[in-house]
């Protein structure tokens, strides 16, 4: 074994080192410093006899591109030793891996008990797919009374607890901890979306949550380039996980994505830290802002989830929302940025700012957005790596106009 071998693969390694080294050492031939892109659909044998060890596992090797690839397996183990669970699988999409999770645990009757400050298209799975299956989805407030709430919530058909913390793009901020007490004392498995934190500031498998997913699209690949999903557990779960849902549904990552996504993961706490003092400067400044009527940010003392934030992450994230006067003014605020994109999606180099309700609902009126549940007055900022005071003078800039 070679040095940097151990370095990475040991206990004591940091989550820097793991980043860097993590899953690819010492498994390519000519030890090449950067992954190689196996860009190939399927793999040959010497012999029948080969293949068929292979299939069995009793063989290492890789079959087909839609159940595994070497490239595709380095981000995999990657993600592994990041999240620090015993296994991983990816997927095509964030949303491919949230639904293969769901799809993998529930049959019908099955309920779940979520969040109810989740991405909005895991709600919109929930409403056009589980319903559908006949499974019932009921939700908790992220600030209720959790510990009283969720068991009077429980019944017998209930199967998981699902939750984001924190949450897209209220950023509400949930105990990993006591969900995971709840979930082992009632018997459900907890799975927690944990795209907003990255294994970087918030690892939810050390405080006992079963199983990890993520949009790989946001932080980890950390360059608005590619678009995956990755699901993070024990060995039992993704072995049954991978033929189950990947192998049978199809949705698998490409390999040249999974290379990509390597590559972000090299930098990702060192994009992070960035994130976070970008968003805390930005957080400060639009506190001070006499036309802000609200900054969620977990950093905020004033934020109802900064003690829990700052127990359970090692930063606050790069995301902070506000709240203006009504959606006009949101639209107007939006319009005359000039450094900052809008657009959907978050986690990049580049700052990207989104009003939900013009972009999602552009017929509705802020009293209709209300009735569906969609904040008129809510923008979500996505701090890029750009410098914090450019980022500041563009907010201040179009701020300055309404
Ligand atoms: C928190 C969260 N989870 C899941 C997803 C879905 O990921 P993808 O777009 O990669 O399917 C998103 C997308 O924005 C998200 O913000």
């Amino acid at each position: 074994m070679k040095k940097n071998q151990k370095t990475a693969k040991s206990k004591v390694a940091g989550f820097g080192t793991t980043a860097v080294h993590g899953g690819e050492e010492g498994r390519f031939a000519f030890d090449p410093v950067s992954t190689p892109i196996y860009q190939t659909s399927t793999f040959t044998f010497g012999s029948a006899e080969e293949a068929g060890e292979v299939e069995k596992g009793e063989r290492e090797g890789f079959i087909y591109t839609r159940i595994g690839n070497p490239t595709v397996r380095a981000f995999e183990d990657k993600m592994t030793l990041l999240e620090g669970g015993e296994s991983c699988v990816s997927f095509s999409s964030g949303m491919a891996a949230l639904s293969a999770v769901f799809l993998e645990l529930l049959k019908p009757g099955d309920e779940v008990l979520s969040s109810s400050q989740i991405y909005g298209g895991s709600k919109l799975f929930f409403a056009n797919i589980l319903q559908k299956l006949g499974c019932r989805v009921r939700p908790v407030g992220p600030y209720d009374d959790l510990k009283k709430v969720i068991p009077s919530l429980v019944t017998k058909q209930t199967r998981l607890i699902f939750f984001e913390t924190p949450s897209n793009p209220e950023l509400s901020i949930i105990d990993i901890s006591l969900i995971a007490g709840l979930a082992k004392k009632h018997r459900l498995v907890s799975v927690i979306d944990n795209t907003f934190a990255t294994p970087y500031l918030q690892r939810p498998i050390e405080s006992g949550i079963d199983c990890v997913v993520h949009s790989a699209t946001k932080y980890i690949g950390g360059h608005g380039d590619a678009i995956g999903g990755v699901v993070v557990s024990s060995k039992e779960f993704i072995s049954g996980l991978r033929p189950n849902m990947l192998q049978n549904l199809g949705a698998c990552l490409s390999p040249f994505n999974a290379w990509l996504f390597l590559r972000g993961l090299k930098t990702l706490h060192v994009r992070m830290e960035r994130h976070c003092k970008t968003a805390g400067a930005v957080a400060e400044f639009l506190a001070g802002h006499a036309k802000v009527k609200t900054v969620l940010f977990p950093g905020l003392r004033t934020h109802p989830g900064h003690l829990i934030a700052k127990k359970q992450m090692s930063g606050f994230g790069g995301m902070v929302s506000l709240r203006l006067e009504n959606g006009r003014a949101c639209r107007k605020f939006i319009n005359g940025l000039r450094l900052c994109k809008t657009g959907v999606s978050l986690g990049d180099a580049g700052t990207l700012a989104l009003h939900y309700a013009s972009m999602f609902h552009p017929k509705l009126s802020d009293a209709s957005c209300r009735k569906i549940g969609v904040d008129p007055n809510l923008i979500r900022i996505s701090t890029g790596l750009e410098d914090a005071e450019d980022i500041v003078e563009d907010l201040r800039y179009s701020l300055s106009a309404l």
